[in-house]
């Protein structure tokens, strides 16, 4: 495993992280989810992303994760890169999401209980409230690093306006943002296209990214339908079938592109997530040990050359997508 430095900070992080948005929920196996993260750490991913709402049932992955963590990496806590948010709806009622400070610090101490740990090393804003004010939204994420809650903070999904003004908020409140987490794939080059890729390399803040196997759509597992399981099958909201059948074409024509030089779509997917100079690390997720053990080798793969980039950019071009997905 490689380490990149997290923008100019102090940090390092593994190329590919894993994350705990889907497999680590009550609904899923445990002993799967627990043979998955170790073997992650054992593979040398550090960095273990989660939210709030992680499951299903919400918080669910953060309970199981505080058991794993418990159970199996008591004496690795020092080792470990783990981060949490906060923002996407989780709790009934009117504190339950978004950006107040109430939601955000009562959000977090939730998160440490389920989690079973004094601190978590990032706390992240999961997501841009449109109706509180941004000073709000940053006064609490620099409380939590205050407190000693968080190490740092970080922002996830803001638009490039937003985000350079909580930059600026946070660092007039002597908080420096440590990373920003936006969705990038090959299907998904709205970062680029928006300019944040080239905000985040001149403020030297890191970048990690999410979904760079657009969801398991940039695997083989689609080209010839929606297989039983996976997570398009699954109909729970998160990846609709819909969704795989207008990628149809270009995962086609991205798979023959891949295996022409002679390497899955699926390694040529993750590559492609971390050439770009502003990533620091990329956020995949895994239902199975293999599945992990599959993403990993994309990391032996060759870097994709300024010709194959060309190929990809005629079939995908950085066109602007609407919003951040996810
Ligand atoms: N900040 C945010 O708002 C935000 C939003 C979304 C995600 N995230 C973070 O990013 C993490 C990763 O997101 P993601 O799960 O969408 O990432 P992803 O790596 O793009 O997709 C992972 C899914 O692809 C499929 N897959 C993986 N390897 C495969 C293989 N070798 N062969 C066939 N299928 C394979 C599996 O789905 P199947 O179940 O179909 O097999 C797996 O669950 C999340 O856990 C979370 O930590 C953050």
């Amino acid at each position: 495993m490689n380490y990149n430095r997290c923008g100019d900070s102090g940090i390092l992080l593994p190329e590919i992280s894993l994350g705990f948005w889907h497999n680590f929920g009550h609904a899923d196996d445990f002993e799967e989810a627990r043979r998955i993260m170790r073997r992650a750490f054992d593979r040398g991913i550090t960095h273990f992303d989660l939210a709030n709402n992680y499951g299903p049932p919400p918080g669910s992955a953060e309970e199981n994760v505080g058991r794993i963590l418990a159970k199996d990496f008591a004496c690795h806590r020092d080792e470990l890169f783990i981060t949490t948010k906060a923002g996407h709806e989780m709790w009934s009622g009117p504190y339950g999401e978004w950006g107040s400070r109430k939601h955000l610090l009562a959000s977090l101490d939730q998160s440490l209980r389920r989690l079973r740990l004094p601190y978590v090393d990032v706390f992240y804003s999961h997501r841009p409230d449109p109706h509180t004010r941004l000073e709000e939204t940053m006064s609490a994420l620099a409380s939590a690093v205050n407190s000693g809650k968080a190490l740092y903070v970080g922002l996830s999904k803001y638009p490039l306006k937003k985000l350079k003004k909580a930059v600026k908020i946070l660092k007039d409140m002597g908080i420096r943002c440590l990373v920003y987490q936006p969705p990038y794939s090959i299907l998904n080059r709205w970062p680029e296209k928006e300019g944040i890729l080239d905000f985040l390399l001149e403020e030297k803040i890191g970048c990690v990214v999410f979904s760079p196997l657009a969801q398991g759509m940039l695997t083989p597992k689609y080209l010839d339908g929606i297989p039983e399981g996976s997570r398009a099958a699954r109909k729970d909201g998160f990846l609709q079938e819909e969704q795989v059948i207008a990628q149809q074409e270009k995962i086609h024509a991205l798979a023959d592109l891949a295996a022409a030089q002679d390497m899955p779509i699926n390694h040529m997917a993750i590559r492609f997530a971390l050439r770009h100079k502003a990533v620091t690390s990329a956020i995949i997720g895994a239902r199975s040990v293999a599945q992990l053990d599959d993403s990993l080798d994309a990391l032996e793969a060759p870097e994709l050359t300024d010709s194959i980039m060309k190929a990809i950019d005629k079939i995908a071009p950085t066109v602007k997508t609407k919003k951040a997905e996810g």
